[in-house]
């Protein structure tokens, strides 16, 4: 194993973690003006990004239903988002209830679900702004979610985590520093990222010294869990609703994203740093890497 994953100790993380929540944290009700108006011809992600980049179907679009579809596949993404970090809340609310709670490990667990909070928050209010639906994820993963969040622990619920923190951060910081996104969407993703990446080390620390602790067995069964978690949240993130705001029927949509090589490169591309991360610590192996292979994560 590399030096990078040498276990660190979780008391000095989570402290220096404390440390840089309390230097840098915001609150979207008061560093957000939602009442700006939106920038007209303004993607609200990069165009190439969006599902249906390079087909028939886009083709057939005009620049204003591009930039309406990249709107509603970020407010799809935005609501999945949510929807996972409501499930990581309950699961970082379960993973305190056993620990001291004078441990840095544990104040910085509840300060993570405070963060979650914010951006739940913030999420759900540039939906609205967008005018967008709360897509969510379809109804038979939302309804898995539920048994996650009430059941989920250990390295694979760590590993989950990290797929769907690393794998947004990829697009956002694609965004945010992008002068022809819209501005709101924009200063989002600049939040999240900034917030995000103190729970990718908590959570990459965990996965870190955690991982060696398992038996083959053990390993096994985290493997599958996290692949299959990755899986159904990475597959989950474009609601085929997304594709009725453009006149496309949503089966046919997303047909076509599933068969389209750029989306396919960019689930790759979103989910590249992190896989690399859980292979090199153990998490990514084995037969179930055919799961991976097959949603075009890895
Ligand atoms: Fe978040
Ligand atoms: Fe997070």
């Amino acid at each position: 194993m590399g030096r990078a994953l040498q276990p660190k100790d979780a008391e000095l993380v989570a402290s220096r973690l404390l440390d840089a929540s309390a230097r840098g944290s915001y609150d979207p009700h008061v560093d957000i003006d939602w009442d700006a108006p939106l920038a007209e011809g303004k993607a609200y992600m990069p165009l190439e990004r969006v599902s249906l980049y390079g087909t028939d179907l886009w083709r057939g679009l005009s620049q204003e239903q591009r930039i309406e579809l990249s709107k509603h596949e970020i407010a799809s993404i935005a609501s999945v988002g949510l929807w996972f970090e409501i499930v990581l809340m309950q699961l970082l609310v379960r993973h305190v209830y056993d620990l001291d709670p004078r441990s840095a490990h544990a104040q910085y667990a509840l300060t993570e679900v405070g963060d979650e909070t914010r951006h739940a928050i913030m999420f759900a209010k540039a939906i609205t702004r967008f005018g967008a639906p709360a897509y969510g994820p379809v109804k038979l993963i939302h309804l898995l979610g539920k048994g996650y969040g009430a059941l989920a622990g250990g390295p694979s619920m760590f590993g989950a985590v990290l797929v769907a923190e690393e794998a947004t951060d990829r697009l956002q910081r694609a965004t945010m520093d992008d002068p022809d996104m819209q501005p709101l969407i924009r200063m989002v993703n600049r939040i999240h990222v900034v917030e995000e990446a103190r729970h990718v080390r908590f959570a990459r620390e965990a996965v870190t010294r955690d991982v060696p602790k398992l038996n083959r067995a053990q390993l096994e069964a985290h493997r599958w869990l996290l692949a299959l978690t990755a899986f159904g949240v990475m597959d989950a993130m474009i609601n085929p609703r997304v594709y009725r705001s453009v006149g496309i029927d949503p089966r046919r949509g997303r047909a076509a994203a599933l068969a389209n090589p750029h989306h396919r490169d960019t689930r790759r591309w979103m989910t590249e740093k992190v896989m690399a991360f859980l292979t090199d610590a153990g998490l990514v192996g084995g037969p179930s890497k055919k799961v991976l292979q097959a949603a075009h994560l890895i």
